[in-house]
């Protein structure tokens, strides 16, 4: 059997997580967050004391760590790091980091990628994360680009920090924001760019209602849904 796979790439903050868990529970698809797993693999070295820049110390530790993703009774994506669920710690702010250093090193890309891959192999899927519809799944039936201005994403993200009780600095997140933008953009290895084929969508001025209404109707036209 053939499974559908609709890949959503784009910066930190464009609503890429809340976009594909809306979108895969209108289609009965599952979400598959690749951030979270480049995110652990930065709390693994964090925790480790390792520089998360440092390619060999990291690739050392590689074959070490049992990452694995699974998901609970509500759909929700949860996070393991050697049998411990780690799904909060990975969004602490220090992490974002260490996972955006972590990304742009070959071995850990090569590491991660066979365990996206295989979820598509096995699902109807919504990937959402930076290089998925240009190196995770080129085929992917359907490739989203999802964007916005930087200040609309640090404000964005400020206010999700602040649901989960962590209260932060707008320019300290806008700051963060800035440098991941930065690096994951401008890494040698699966840099975050639109696939050729993709649809660019700018969600500065759009709400949650007006971007799932976009996404609809750009999917269901690629999937012939209608
Ligand atoms: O989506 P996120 O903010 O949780 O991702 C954390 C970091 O992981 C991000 O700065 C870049 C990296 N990442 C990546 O390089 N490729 C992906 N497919 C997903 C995330």
């Amino acid at each position: 059997m053939a499974y559908c796979s609709i890949a959503i790439d784009g910066p930190s903050g464009a609503g890429k997580s809340s976009m594909a868990k809306a979108i895969a529970a209108k289609y009965s698809f599952i979400y598959v967050d690749t951030g979270a797993i480049y995110r652990t693999v930065g709390l693994a070295a964090h925790r480790r004391g390792i520089s998360c820049s440092d390619e060999a110390a990291v690739s050392k530790i590689l074959p070490e760590l049992n990452i694995e993703m699974k998901y609970d009774g509500q759909g929700e994506q949860r996070m393991y790091l050697d049998g411990e669920d780690v799904s909060s710690d990975i969004r602490l702010p220090e992490i974002s980091i260490c996972a955006s250093d972590v990304s742009a090193l070959p071995a850990v890309r090569a590491f991660l990628l066979e365990m996206q891959r295989s979820m598509a192999r096995t699902n109807n899927v919504i990937m959402d994360g930076r290089d998925i519809g240009t190196v995770v799944l080129p085929d992917a039936d359907v490739k989203i680009f999802l964007t916005a201005s930087s200040a609309e994403r640090a404000r964005r993200r400020l206010l999700q920090l602040m649901e989960k009780g962590i209260n932060e600095d707008y320019e300290k997140v806008l700051r963060e924001i800035e440098y991941r933008d930065q690096q994951d953009s401008n890494r040698d290895i699966a840099p975050l760019k639109p696939a050729d084929d993709a649809v660019i969508v700018d969600t500065s001025e759009l709400d949650i209602d007006g971007t799932i209404a976009v996404l609809s109707s750009i999917i269901e036209e690629r999937l012939d849904l209608n």
